[in-house]
Order: C-alpha cells, then sequence, then structure tokens
C-alpha cells in the first residue's frame, strides 16, 4: 500500500513577506486570534469589493453588502454526496489507508499555519505530473470538509490534466474557462459535495491552459468567489511547477503553496528548482512526500 508523509515547515521560517503583504508584515495578521470566517481579498488590491467592519465584504460599486453565497451553492447529484459520507466508499478507502491518518495530520499542522497568519488560499503542486498532487488535494480538501461548521472550496485548476472531477465521477461537470472568465456565474459553476465542501470542476483539458492563468480576469473572479463563499481554506489543484508557468502566474492569488513530492520519482533537484521558481513569489508552506518508502523498499508508516 501507498504512503503518505509529509514534511510541513513552519511559515514563519521562510524569509521575507508574501508580495501581497505591506511593510513587511501581513495586511491581516490574526496570530492568536481566533479564525474568522472567509478568506481575505488581499492579492490583487481588487478594486470590486471592501471590508466595512471586517465582517461582510461591500460592493464598491453599488455600496451593498455582498451576500453569503454558501447556501446558494447547488449540491451535487446524491451518489457524488454520497462519496463524502461516513462509511462512503471513498472515504473508507483513504481511512483504511494509513495515509488518511497522515492528511488529518497534515490538516491540523495546515490550520494552525493558516490561522497563525490570516491565510487561506493554498497551491498544490508537484514539481513533474503525477506526482499525486490531486490525490493530495482531495484527501486534504476531504480532511478539511470534514470539521463541522467550515468551509472548504475546491478548484481545480490544471486545465491540461484536470482530474478531480473524474476522481469524483463527476465526468463532463465544470466550465471553469468561462467561471474564470466571468461568463459563468458561480452558482452555476461550483457545487457542494457536502454541506462543508464546495466543488470547482474542469470537465475537459483545455488548450488555452496557457493563457487562463495569466488573465488577470481569472484572479478576480477567484478574489470574488472568495469574498461571496467566505471560505475558510481554498485549496487550488495546479499542473506541474517545473513543466509550465501557470503556478508562477497564479502564484499572486495564493497565500502559500503545498508542493507534493513522489518519493519514487522527485529529486533534491526537482524541489531545489521549485523553490527557485517560488523564491520572492509566495510561502511554501511544506513538502509532502507522497509514495514514501522506507530504505528496505517497503511502504513506510504515516
Ligand atoms: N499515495 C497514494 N496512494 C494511492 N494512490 C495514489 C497515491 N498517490 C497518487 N495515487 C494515484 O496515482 C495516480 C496519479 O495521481 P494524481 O492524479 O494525484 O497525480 P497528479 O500529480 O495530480 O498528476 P497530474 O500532474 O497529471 O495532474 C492517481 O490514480 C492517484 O489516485
Ligand atoms: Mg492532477
Amino acid at each position: 500500500m501507498n504512503d503518505q508523509s509529509f514534511l510541513l515547515g513552519d511559515a514563519d521560517d521562510r524569509t521575507g513577506p508574501p508580495p501581497h503583504s505591506q511593510g513587511g508584515r501581513p495586511m491581516t495578521n490574526r496570530k492568536n486570534k481566533r479564525f474568522r470566517r472567509g478568506v481575505s481579498n488581499r492579492a490583487t488590491g481588487s478594486a470590486l469589493v471592501a471590508h466595512t467592519d471586517g465582517s461582510l465584504p461591500v460592493s464598491l460599486a453599488t455600496n451593498t453588502p455582498l451576500l453569503d453565497e454558501w447556501d446558494t451553492l447547488p449540491l451535487a447529484p446524491a451518489d457524488v454526496q454520497r462519496q463524502f459520507l461516513p462509511g462512503s466508499p471513498l472515504v473508507n478507502y483513504f481511512r483504511r489507508d494509513p495515509g488518511a491518518k497522515a492528511f488529518d495530520l497534515l490538516r491540523t499542522r495546515l490550520l494552525q499555519a493558516l490561522r497563525a497568519h490570516g491565510w487561506g488560499r493554498i497551491a498544490i503542486a508537484s514539481p513533474t505530473e503525477g506526482c499525486g498532487t490531486t490525490f493530495t488535494a482531495i484527501n486534504l480538501a476531504q480532511s478539511l470538509a470534514r470539521i463541522p461548521g467550515s468551509r472548504t472550496v475546491l478548484m481545480d485548476l490544471n486545465h491540461r490534466n484536470p482530474g478531480i472531477a473524474a476522481t469524483l465521477n463527476m465526468q463532463g461537470v465544470g466550465d471553469m474557462r468561462g467561471f474564470l472568465a466571468g461568463n459563468v456565474p458561480m452558482e452555476q459553476h461550483l457545487v457542494r459535495a457536502s454541506k462543508t465542501l464546495g466543488l470547482g470542476l474542469i470537465s475537459a483539458p483545455d488548450d488555452a491552459a496557457a493563457e487562463i492563468l495569466h488573465d488577470a480576469r481569472s484572479g478576480e473572479t477567484l478574489d470574488l468567489m472568495t469574498q461571496s463563499l467566505r471560505p475558510d481554506v481554498v485549496i487550488y489543484d495546479l499542473p506541474p511547477i517545473l513543466e509550465y508557468d501557470d503556478l508562477a502566474a497564479f502564484l499572486p492569488h495564493v497565500d502559500g503553496v503545498l508542493m507534493v513530492a513522489d518519493g519514487t520519482r522527485t529529486t533534491a533537484k526537482h524541489i531545489a528548482a521549485c523553490e527557485r521558481t517560488l523564491k520572492g513569489q509566495s510561502q511554501l508552506l511544506g513538502i509532502i512526500l507522497n509514495r514514501a518508502r522506507t530504505a528496505g523498499g517497503e511502504d513506510a508508516d504515516a
């Protein structure tokens, strides 16, 4: 059985502030404060929304509060929802796997880091393809979504090889390109797999993958999404770091990156190259070692 272990570095150990911070400190530092609902909109400085008293975002265009739209998102078909219920095959598959415990541990460590800094937008990416980015993103989202009353949004942004819809048996669902371009309303694009988990899917590979994440409208749309849904955590499943420049284009829109390394193929050179890509652009929140094995070739315990 494959195994999942991880190394989660303390974000405080990283040098330099994130690029969207002011004066060397995060614009919103909630250290030692209770995590407040909602991911902030610090990345782009979008003029579309603003907070009045820190509770509800308001539209700068109309000066009216943006409604909390979480409950308006449609629920996924019953067979998809069942995959997220206790006792479901998907959950049970992963819960039998020692890796499930590692994901819960990763969730705890990640939430501690996010709460300490008031962060909530996480990119998950690997150095090269097939390392387990989608596997990790879905499992981490599932783990986060098991927290009662929480809100997690899982977004597939790997337009070249989208994987979340197929994994969840939702083939053909999700016009992510239309949504990011502002042509498809959020409530027609996102679905809730459970009360605590929203999904943004890609139905099929897209030839325009290279342009989509470079388009400023994509970032604005995602910022608006976080303003109106007020999720605790947004997880973005991104393409391989070293094979495309999509991640670099998207970095301004996330608070940090979780890198998935494949114990059977990722090398130290790969990781160093990824760190160079991220340097000065975003926080490397941690490196998850997927498919870890012991020196004897056996799967390691989580
Ligand atoms: N630890 C693991 N245990 C069991 N199966 C795994 C594990 N990691 C990955 N897999 C399986 O390996 C395959 C590739 O994983 P995944 O799709 O997550 O890779 P990826 O990094 O998202 O690939 P791509 O770069 O093409 O998007 C999938 O079938 C996935 O379910
Ligand atoms: Mg993938």
